[in-house]
């Protein structure tokens, strides 16, 4: 069976990468995307462990597409019945880009009604439709004159892992977090340092990649649970297989913040993830804090001065740049920012780049490579004890 996986734009190369290791057939790679090919074990899997997945998908029917008759008939034609029951209830969600479909408010409603006649037509009666949370989600896409209906195996959007109790102004997306740690090649080799660290985001989905933790151990519901091929004995076997996997961490991860408001809800979604014992807090501001001792990698995900206001963002990314210089030494060192002209003041040559979206921002994700200047540390911090 093939599914679609969907994921952020710029995404799609590292979530390819992440269906191969865990055994899927990547069958094609989509803008926002990545079509693979599973069996049900391989499904259930997937909405497990992918870090960099938004959704997966599973597509029942691919039509032509250009009137609101073939449009109707399309869904009409589909055997519902087969996949959910009266006493369901149902969502139907829509993405379009058409030449003839200009809302996808209308086109929703227009495969709504479809599945309701159906039923009606089949049954006398027909499921309800409930926006929050129904059992079973459907999308339609259009995308030129090819229309798509799928089923979400997922449910609610998969970077609602379970932990976010607490919440900063300005956090960063779970699957952006993630997929920042896996561009970046980290697999817990080092200490990790987030020095403005907001809700904990990075450190977290640092945490789980490094420790090996399936990114949705701890959620409590998916989509294909609703489904009437629902195997839950396999799910069970899905989740302890997970569990078995997790290994500890050798290297530290530092999640550091100036407001002191940020570090305490890290703390609440560290310990709801269930890595706190990986994971050292401080109340530190970044400019005047020497770097944690050994040599290690940077995230930072600083204020774009967009959400998040700055005085004089030039000047603030000109101190990002000078503290790496100055007490950084030997460490890598990435930055994901929204604002292209103050990362110009950061002062180092980019080894490497990647442009990927936080929600419509536009953000640059470049990495740094720190081999010169004087480097302070602070006293040694032991090991993690196994
Ligand atoms: C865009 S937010 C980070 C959001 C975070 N990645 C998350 O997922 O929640 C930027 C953070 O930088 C912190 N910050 C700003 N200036 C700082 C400084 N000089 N030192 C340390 N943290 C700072 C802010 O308090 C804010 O929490």
């Amino acid at each position: 069976m093939e599914y679609i996986a969907t994921t952020f734009q710029g995404l799609e190369e590292i979530l390819a990468k992440e269906l191969t290791a865990l055994g899927a057939e990547v069958t094609q790679i989509y803008t926002r995307a990545v079509g693979f090919i599973a069996d049900k074990a391989m499904l259930y899997k997937a909405n497990l462990h992918l870090r960099t997945a938004i959704r997966i998908l599973q597509p029942i029917s691919r039509f032509d597409v250009n009137s609101d008759q073939q449009l109707y008939q399309a869904a009409y034609d589909i055997n519902w019945t087969d996949y959910f029951d009266l006493s369901q209830t149902f969502a139907v969600q829509s993405a379009i880009h058409s030449p003839y479909f200009n809302h996808s408010q209308y086109v929703a409603l227009k495969v709504k009604d479809a599945i309701v006649d159906k039923f009606r037509n089949k049954l006398g009666s027909r499921p309800n439709v409930r926006l929050d949370n129904p059992d079973v989600r459907i999308h339609i896409h259009i995308s030129g004159t090819t229309g798509s209906l799928l089923l979400d195996s997922s449910g609610e959007s998969l970077h609602k892992r379970g932990y976010r109790v607490a919440t900063t102004e300005a956090p960063l997306n779970e699957v952006l977090a993630a997929g920042l740690v896996l561009i970046s090649g980290w697999k817990g080799e080092t200490n990790l340092i987030d020095p403005m660290c907001g809700s904990g985001t990075i450190a977290i989905e640092a945490a789980m990649v490094a420790a090996n933790i399936a990114p949705n151990i701890n959620r409590q519901s998916f989509g294909f649970q609703r489904w009437k091929d629902y195997d839950a004995e396999l799910w069970e076997q899905t989740k302890q297989a997970a569990i078995a996997q997790q290994r500890d961490m050798e290297h530290w991860i530092y999640a550091h913040d100036v407001l002191p408001s940020a570090i305490e809800a890290t703390k609440q979604n560290i310990e709801k993830a269930g890595v706190d014992e990986f994971v050292k807090l401080g109340v530190k501001d970044f400019e005047h804090t020497p770097a944690p001792a050994g040599a290690g990698l940077v995230i930072v995900n600083p204020p774009y001065d967009l959400r998040l206001p700055i005085d004089d963002a030039n000047a603030f990314y000109r101190m990002i740049g000078d503290t790496l210089k100055k007490n950084y030494n030997g460490y890598k060192a990435w930055i994901l920012s929204g604002n292209k002209d103050a990362i110009k003041n950061v002062g180092l040559k980019a080894a490497r780049r990647h442009t990927l979206y936080n929600g419509p921002v536009d953000c640059k994700f470049y990495q740094y490579e720190l081999y010169s200047g004087k480097k302070k540390v602070e006293e040694e911090v032991p090991a993690i004890e196994k």
